[in-house]
């Protein structure tokens, strides 16, 4: 008998996998523009860098806001003292308020229905924890958000049973392919009880239709199973078709709402991931009420939900931030992938997210599994670029890795690219590419950018991690 727990000693957290190596390849070698132009740039955070000028401008002009200043000190102690695991109400309303402009204002949201959680990873879990016991099983659409094994299965004994979709249909989730997870699951006798999305999708960059949105719907309720709507995307979506909500949907259906729960957070809409808000948005009353009670456990501190009560009220800023924050994610998107089309490499179609869904089936040496991670770790060990490839996300198709193009400056992006169709170009000089000829090319290619650039300002560099720290606090964004 161990002196632990069976969850501290299982490996259910993901951390010791092969996942990780490019983290920790990025964390020995970050690069740095000046610095150490050579190092790995990371390209496998899902982190919104983009609109950052606008927060500091807003929290520069409401001093008062964040309470640890002159303006704001006299509601110091009201603050700190708070901790009625309600949340303060004008926070609730706020982030109600949020939820539907970023909802393009089709939908509303009760604030008596959102409950907090520790960012959307706790919300993922404490609505596990509300819906499942140990053992029972959540079907979920793959290719999938890799941390999901930690955030829904870890510490609740929960099981994740893979719906398989693949390229054939644009990764579609269609009914044969939940039929095929549910009957499977029943013959293993996982007893199953929902289904979780992600809409927009992490890793795919791409959203939901109305019909698809629909039709999962209608299997739910068919089956009297929970539907899960991870939503922490909706406001990145850049371009058509819009975001539809699982909470318009359900207006213009007839089915059984108390199955319909949504996750939300500030951490990619936002930007804030640090700040660690997570909403659980439920239906049903007996889950909001439940969700409550255990969100103690994960409750957002009082001093940021009054920051963003503020923040999140004021209508002009958050409407200039919701237009600006999805000009900028198109800019860079189509900047990154016009970019690599240049070089003979695709991406699948997509219209939000912080990533995308790049096409390298071509390169592999082998169409396997091994063969993705052969050509994985090529890029980067060699080409010095952390990507995630798609086996950490259970795609069944090798060949496809997620490219994550908001959390670093132009500069940085323009490197990366310089990288890939070095790359690119060696490969299709030589079946068996010499590290050395193509890493020359590289050199020449971005140092004499980099050259006349000039030194840039800090708050333009690649982020990197100063401290070494576990990849997997930062890695499965
Ligand atoms: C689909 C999805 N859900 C949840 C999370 C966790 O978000 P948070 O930082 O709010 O915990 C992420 C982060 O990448 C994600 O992509």
């Amino acid at each position: 008998m161990g002196i632990l727990s069976k969850i501290a000693t299982n490996n259910g957290h993901g951390e010791d996998s092969a996942y990780f190596d490019g983290w920790k390849a990025f964390d020995r070698n970050p690069f740095h523009p000046t610095q150490n132009p050579e190092g790995v740039i990371q390209l496998g955070l899902a982190e919104n860098q983009l609109c950052f000028d606008l927060i500091k401008d807003w929290i520069t002009k409401n001093p008062y806001a964040s309470i640890c200043t002159a303006e704001g000190v006299e509601d110091f102690k009201d603050i700190a003292i708070f901790q009625d695991y309600h949340g303060l109400p004008e926070f609730r309303q706020a982030v109600a308020k949020f939820m539907g402009k970023g909802r393009g204002g089709r939908v509303t949201f009760d604030p008596d229905r959102i409950v907090m959680s520790g960012g959307a990873t706790g919300a993922n879990e404490l609505i596990m924890f509300c819906l499942a016991d140990p053992g029972d099983g959540f079907l979920v659409p793959s290719p999938y958000y890799a941390a999901f094994d930690r955030d829904l299965s870890w510490r609740t004994g929960v099981q994740i049973v893979p719906v398989h979709c693949d390229i054939s249909n644009n990764f579609k989730i269609t009914r044969e392919a939940l039929e095929a997870a549910y009957e499977r699951a029943q013959e293993a006798s996982i007893n199953i009880k929902g289904l979780i999305i992600t809409n927009p999708s992490n890793p795919l960059g791409t959203t939901l239709d109305r019909d698809t949105l629909k039709s999962l719907v209608s299997f739910i309720n068919d089956k009297n199973i929970h539907l899960v709507c991870d939503e922490i995307y909706a406001a990145t979506v850049f371009s058509s078709p819009k975001f539809t909500s699982v909470a318009e949907v359900i207006q213009e259906m007839d089915c059984n709402r108390d199955l319909i729960h949504i996750i939300y957070s500030l951490s990619k809409d936002m930007g804030l991931p640090g700040f660690r808000v997570g909403i659980v948005y439920s239906f049903n009353d007996a889950v909001v009420d439940c969700g409550r009670k255990m969100s103690s456990f994960g409750l957002v501190s009082s001093q940021t939900q009054y920051l963003l009560a503020s923040m999140l009220s004021d209508d002009e800023f958050v409407d200039n931030f919701l237009v600006e924050t999805s000009k900028r994610l198109a800019k860079r998107h189509h900047n990154f992938t016009k970019g690599l089309e240049q070089v003979g490499i695709n991406c699948l179609k997509s219209n939000a997210g912080l990533f995308f869904w790049m096409d390298l089936r071509h390169l592999l040496k082998e169409k396997t599994l091994e063969g993705e991670i052969a050509l994985w770790r090529t890029i980067v060990n060699d080409v010095k670029l952390n990507v995630s490839p798609g086996s950490s996300f259970l795609c069944t198709e090798p060949g496809w890795f997620r490219v994550c193009f908001a959390n670093m400056d132009d500069d940085t992006l323009q490197v990366a690219l310089n990288r890939i169709a070095a790359f690119v170009q060696q490969d299709k000089e030589s079946e068996k590419p010499t590290k050395k000829r193509w890493q020359q090319n590289l050199r020449v290619s971005f140092s004499s950018r980099i050259y006349e650039q000039g030194v840039m300002s800090p708050h333009m560099m690649s982020p990197h991690s100063p401290i070494p720290q576990s990849p997997l606090v930062r890695a499965r964004t």
